[in-house]
């Protein structure tokens, strides 16, 4: 299933509206979310994991940590998410002078699929307490952006070189926290 969704998303990057194409098979896939989910298996953590890499092209499934918060940034090429177990709540960020400013939001559940373009900034929440599992297709190289990503200081709003092994943190944090909430140990 998931092997024929990477072919599908391949011959999709031929054509000239790769974009489009690539947020139809999304939505085709995540429309039966349980089959997604066996397909890809239980996450042994959180993170994420690489699908498909090429220069043109990365599909990543996502699981984040139960109450997870993860910092405002940008990709620097379209993207396309699809949900298939839990909720991702998404809040969308405009440039001011020297910060970001809040613009917008939308809560996607299982079952969704929506386009990100190119220059959108956002941050994510995991709101419920269970994990959040997630396909995400990039039209690039996501690990080489054209152009250095950015990210954003979540308590100053100040841009910020993106920051990969801070990245990899917060997933560990998360993680850790959410087992400590479970266990009701501190
Ligand atoms: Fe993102």
């Amino acid at each position: 299933m998931i092997e024929r969704f990477i072919a599908s998303c391949r011959e999709a990057m031929t054509g000239t509206d790769a974009e489009r194409c690539v947020r139809e098979l999304v939505a085709e896939l995540v429309s039966a979310p349980g089959a997604v989910a066996a397909a890809l298996g239980e996450p042994e953590r959180a993170g994420l994991v690489i699908l498909h890499r090429a220069p043109d092209l990365t599909v990543l499934d996502f699981a984040w940590a139960p109450w997870m918060c993860f910092k405002p940034h940008d990709h620097r090429m379209w993207s396309v998410v699809g949900i298939y177990s839990g909720r991702e709540d998404n809040l969308f960020w405009r440039r001011t002078p020297d910060r970001i400013e809040a613009a917008g939001a939308r809560s996607l559940g299982a079952g969704d699929a929506t386009t990100l373009g190119r220059d959108i900034i956002h941050s994510v929440v995991n709101p419920i307490g269970k994990m959040t599992r997630a396909i995400h297709v990039y039209g690039g190289d996501f690990f080489a952006p054209p152009t250095p990503r950015s990210e954003w200081d979540p308590e100053t709003l100040v841009e910020r070189p993106w920051d990969m092994d801070d990245t990899r943190r917060l997933f560990a944090e998360a993680e850790a926290r959410a087992a400590t909430a479970r266990s009701g140990h501190p």
